[in-house]
């Protein structure tokens, strides 16, 4: 956290709620003395004190801070904006259904931007029953190998976490997967779509000409 509550964020709060100084040091136990104070920057409101002023606002602690009120954006929430971050230092992965700021070891963390498979990391995906099998033609080794793989649909998300000295592959239910997201630790994260990347031509099913009209028929229902 690198911002306070301000004075100029609870005098604007107080009056957007018409309340008198005198009121609000009610509600929190302090003098209208004090409240003047935190209003004209001369002293902060002690950190205990953070929930009963933003409860008296009827507001997060977390809009008080930021002095903007946030509002849930997430309720339309799509799994296909998902963003993953990674730490550099601790190879941490932390998947969000949108933008969001995210730390860890003391690191802001950027959303990372997908790339689509190169030569480097061939992303190859077979039909296997009801699962997709994926596997990427790339080194396990300590230093460069896949660390995670994942599958995006609409609604849902299935991520592998993958280790050093393993198999670069995982399985994933097909269930309307529409992306699949596989993150190499020294070459960043990469994406595909799962019919492009599909790999059972020889079996004479056209699936993705299946798929395609399934999903222009989902397009047109739901938008
Ligand atoms: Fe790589």
């Amino acid at each position: 956290m690198n911002q306070y509550v301000t004075g100029a964020v609870i005098k604007e709060l107080r009056e957007k709620n018409k309340m008198t100084q005198l009121q609000l040091a009610e509600k929190l136990g302090v003098t209208d003395k004090t409240i003047s104070k935190w209003e004209t920057a001369k002293g902060y409101p002690d950190i205990t004190l953070l929930e009963p002023i933003a409860e008296a606002f009827r507001i997060s602690v977390t809009e008080l801070i930021s002095g903007t009120p946030i509002q849930n954006s997430n309720i339309s929430a799509n799994m296909l904006k998902s963003r993953f971050y990674v730490c550099p230092v601790c190879g941490n992965v932390i998947h969000s259904m949108g933008e969001a700021s995210i730390h860890c070891h003391g690191i802001q963390l950027a959303p990372l931007e997908a790339e689509p498979s190169d030569e480097g990391h061939m992303i190859f995906i077979e039909r296997v029953e009801d699962e997709y099998y994926v596997r990427i033609d790339h080194s396990m080794t300590k230093e460069h190998y896949i660390s995670l793989v994942a599958a995006v649909s609409s609604d849902d998300i299935q991520m592998v976490k993958l280790y050093p000295e393993g198999n670069a592959e995982a399985r994933f239910k097909i269930r309307g997967v529409r992306r699949i997201f596989v993150y190499c630790n020294r070459d960043g994260l990469f994406s595909i779509d799962p019919v492009k990347g599909i790999d059972d031509k020889e079996s004479g099913y056209d699936d993705s000409q299946e798929r395609r009209a399934l999903e222009a028929a989902a397009e047109m229902l739901f938008g």
